[in-house]
């Protein structure tokens, strides 16, 4: 909608929406520049706390998708009449619990009355120009990593009827409240060849995979055997726990997926998962790819090689499995 309206050219502007990229980035300096980014949605566990540590994680995480530090935060709430002021100081204790633990400082917020809790943050960062990692520059002969599991969306969904088994709501909000800060941090220390980073999040990983391959001008092969599934995705798929921007997701971009060989369909599905605070997808030179998982797994993060980028064929996603 905003690419509807007149453009404002101003040369400082980086990474504009025109972009579809994580953050908007501008530069204020020669050697800074800031990352800007907003997210808040509804309630998708019960605990008021916890919801407030997942909606600060996932909105610090465009941050980090950028190559970013995090360093304000503004709080933007949406409570009802008559609910219970507490559960609100629960929500708000929760993301400030992230906000510490991410370094970054809440220095005020807005809220109004509404009939439905919204929660989340606008989260200011910042980056060196020279370091901003977009979605563009991947290239033909990187590894793709992502650094964590999937199926947050198809657990929230069977969370929200009452029926997920624990170690599944354990798993998915684990997942959920793990800030990306330390992977970006490794990626940063390593001073490795990464050529492109996102994070996957309400498109699901083939949306965000899609984003990277337009922007970059590549194509992209992914082996779903590599894809690392959170416990219960598979049985949330086929129970019918279904989330609606999943179907939206697949219509909208299954047509630039080739499946090479015979997938299931609850794997392609997954694919298609919308995720909340979901990992980093990391473009990089194939040579650094086994230093850098060797050290995002040696520091417990769930990441694995999903895939590999390719020359641009017709179709810009191949899935294999
Ligand atoms: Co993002
Ligand atoms: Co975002």
């Amino acid at each position: 909608m905003l690419g509807k309206l007149a453009r404002q050219h101003d040369p400082n502007v980086l990474v504009g929406f025109d972009h579809a990229d994580d953050a908007g980035v501008y530069q204020i300096a020669p050697e800074q520049a800031l990352v800007q980014t907003v997210d808040f949605f509804t309630p998708i566990v019960d605990d008021p706390f916890t919801f407030g540590q997942i909606a600060a994680t996932n909105a610090l995480s465009d941050v980090y998708a950028m190559g970013g530090k995090p360093v304000t935060a503004l709080a933007l709430v949406c409570f009802p009449d008559k609910a219970d002021l507490e559960m609100l100081e629960r929500i708000l204790a929760g993301g400030l619990s992230k906000m510490i633990e991410a370094g970054c400082t809440v220095i005020g917020g807005h809220s109004i009355r509404d009939e439905e809790t919204k929660f989340g943050y606008s989260v200011t960062g910042v980056v060196n120009p020279k370091k901003v990692l977009t979605n563009a520059g991947a290239k033909p002969g990187d590894a793709l990593i992502l650094t964590k599991a999937l199926g947050t969306g198809v657990i929230s969904t069977a969370i929200k009827k009452g029926s997920a088994e624990p170690i599944w709501i354990d798993a998915a909000v684990r997942s959920m409240t793990t800030l990306n800060k330390q992977a970006a941090e490794i990626l940063e220390r390593q001073n490795l060849r990464v050529h492109a980073m996102t994070d996957v999040t309400g498109f699901g990983l083939i949306g965000h995979a899609r984003e990277m391959s337009l922007a970059s001008d590549v194509s992209l092969r992914l082996s779903t055997s590599k894809i690392d599934l959170l416990p219960g995705a598979v049985e949330c798929v086929r129970a019918g726990y279904i989330p609606g921007g999943l179907n939206n997701n697949r219509d909208f971009a299954e047509c630039v997926v080739a499946y090479e060989e015979p997938i299931s369909d609850e794997i392609k599905r997954l694919l298609f998962d919308p995720q909340t605070a979901g990992g980093l997808l990391i473009s990089l030179a194939s040579k650094d790819a086994e230093k850098l998982l060797a050290a995002l797994q040696s520091a417990r993060i769930p990441a694995s090689q999903i895939g590999e980028v390719v020359p641009r064929t017709k179709r810009l996603i191949a899935v294999i499995a």
